[in-house]
Order: structure tokens, then sequence, then C-alpha cells
């Protein structure tokens, strides 16, 4: 189960997995300065001012917020990378992950479960339905063309984000074929990954949940091994 917790009164330990959410239109001139050489380099490359502006925040909120778990300087954290790219913190043994859409970030943190977030902005211009043919499995294409029309959109985003936070969660990226695992399309349903064939990953191993994110935005969580400790915690901008 998600509980909302306040902004002000979480404290780390008083559930087992955190979500933050935030805005990414935040001031970047308050993050600038925890970032490390590689972050600046990387916010350095973005073509657009917006993007570098949010990925500022973003990677600033992630040390700002991991800092209160680590109880290391938000400046201090080093990050290294799993095979596929995945981030985690050098030395420590907290888990996180983090993703960002359109004008919010997540960031999901836990100490003893692996897991994967992440955030869809409903983008309007995206061939949603071609998409879905092209990279949902056989199963979640049959139960999301059998909705009305007028659903299929909004659930496009809930299967897209869902099987984001599970690649995530796994940390394989794109290695990990879209169609070899079955998430649950429908949104009175709960949410679950039926399917997996991936390696000796087993499906009943992680569990899934909707997040409680802005209208026009899907958020899905996948955290290894099961728990009815979720905090979600809206930051203020
Ligand atoms: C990273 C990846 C796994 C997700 O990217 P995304 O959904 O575009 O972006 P998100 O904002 O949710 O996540 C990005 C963050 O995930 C983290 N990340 C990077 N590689 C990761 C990996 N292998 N596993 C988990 N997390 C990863 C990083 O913190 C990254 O943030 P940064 O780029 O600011 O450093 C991407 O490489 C990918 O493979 N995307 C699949 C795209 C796709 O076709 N999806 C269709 C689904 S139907």
């Amino acid at each position: 189960m998600i509980q909302e917790i306040a902004p002000g009164s979480w404290q780390p330990g008083q559930a087992a997995v955190f979500v933050f959410q935030f805005s990414l239109l935040s001031d970047p001139e308050n993050f600038l300065s925890l970032l490390d050489r590689e972050e600046k380099d990387r916010a350095e490359r973005f073509y657009f001012e917006a993007d570098r502006r949010k990925f500022i925040v973003a990677h600033g909120q992630t040390r700002h917020l991991l800092s209160q778990f680590t109880r290391r300087k938000p400046v201090d954290l080093k990050f290294s990378k799993a095979g596929f790219g995945k981030p985690y913190l050098s030395d420590q043994s907290w888990y996180f992950n983090l993703s960002h859409s359109g004008d919010y970030g997540l960031l999901a943190v836990a100490g003893k479960n692996e897991l994967g977030v992440d955030i869809e902005r409903h983008h309007p211009q995206v061939n949603d339905l071609q998409i879905a043919r092209r990279f949902f499995s056989e199963p979640e294409q049959a139960h999301l063309f059998a909705l009305p029309p007028a659903e299929q959109k909004e659930a496009f985003f809930r299967v897209w984000a869902r099987k984001e936070a599970v690649i995530k969660a796994i940390g394989h990226g794109l290695q990990i074929p879209l169609s070899c695992f079955d998430v649950e399309v429908h949104k009175n349903k709960p949410a679950g990954l039926h399917r997996l064939d991936y390696q000796d990953y087993e499906p009943g191993g992680w569990s899934m949940y909707e997040l409680p994110v802005p209208a026009g935005y899907n958020g899905a969580l996948v955290v290894h091994g099961m728990t009815d400790q979720i905090a979600f915690v809206r930051i203020q901008a």
C-alpha cells in the first residue's frame, strides 16, 4: 500500500521504500553546486537550456534526498554504474532509481529492495497505437485494443510506464525484449507483472505499484520482493 506523507514530516526508516515526486522547474542555481564534474559536463551538453535546467534539478534533488538517507553531504556522494548503465551509490547500501519526464521527476529509494521507477508524460503527438503494436507483448496489445478507444491513450502510457519500471528495476535497459514480459493493462485491476521470460528472473519476485502522479502523467514503481510500506512524498517546488 502507498501512503502519502507530507514533505516536512518524512524520515528515513519510516517506510521500506520511498518515492519522492519533485518539480523539474525549480531554480537550478539551488542545485548546481551539488553536482560533480561529470554531471556538470553532461548538463553542458544539452542543446536546449530548458533540458539543461531540468537535468541539474533532477540530479541535484537526487543528491539532496539521498544525503538524508546516507547522512553524507550531497556533494560527497559518489556514483558508479552497473553493466548496463544503472547507477548505484558507490559505497552505500541504499538502492535508488531516478526518472524524469515533462515537468516532474521521481526518485525511489530503498534500504533493502532493488527497484525501478518511471514517470511518463502523456504526449498528444505520440503515435501510441503504432508503438504499442510494435513493442507491447501480445496479451498487452489484446487487452489495450479491447478497451473503448477513448481509454486507450491513457492505458498506453500506463503500460509504457509499467514496462519502463520493470526494465529499470532489472537494470538491463533495452537488452530486455519488451515482448518478453506482460504487465497489467487495466486501470481498475491491481498493477502487476504477470509474465517474465528473461534469463532466470521470476515474475513473482517483483511487486508493481501505480503511483499517484499528477494528471497528464503515469508513474509506476517496481520493487524486488514484497513490501506494504511505500511512502510517497510530494516535494514542494
Ligand atoms: C535508462 C532507460 C532504461 C530509461 O530511460 P527513460 O525512460 O528514457 O528515462 P527515465 O527518466 O525514466 O530514466 C533515466 C534515469 O534512469 C537511470 N538509468 C540509467 N540507466 C539505467 C538502467 N540501465 N537501469 C535503470 N536505470 C537507469 C539514470 O538515473 C537516468 O537518469 P539520467 O539520464 O538523468 O542520468 C533507457 O536507457 C531505456 O532503455 N529506455 C527504454 C525506452 C523504450 O523504448 N521504452 C519503451 C517502453 S514500452
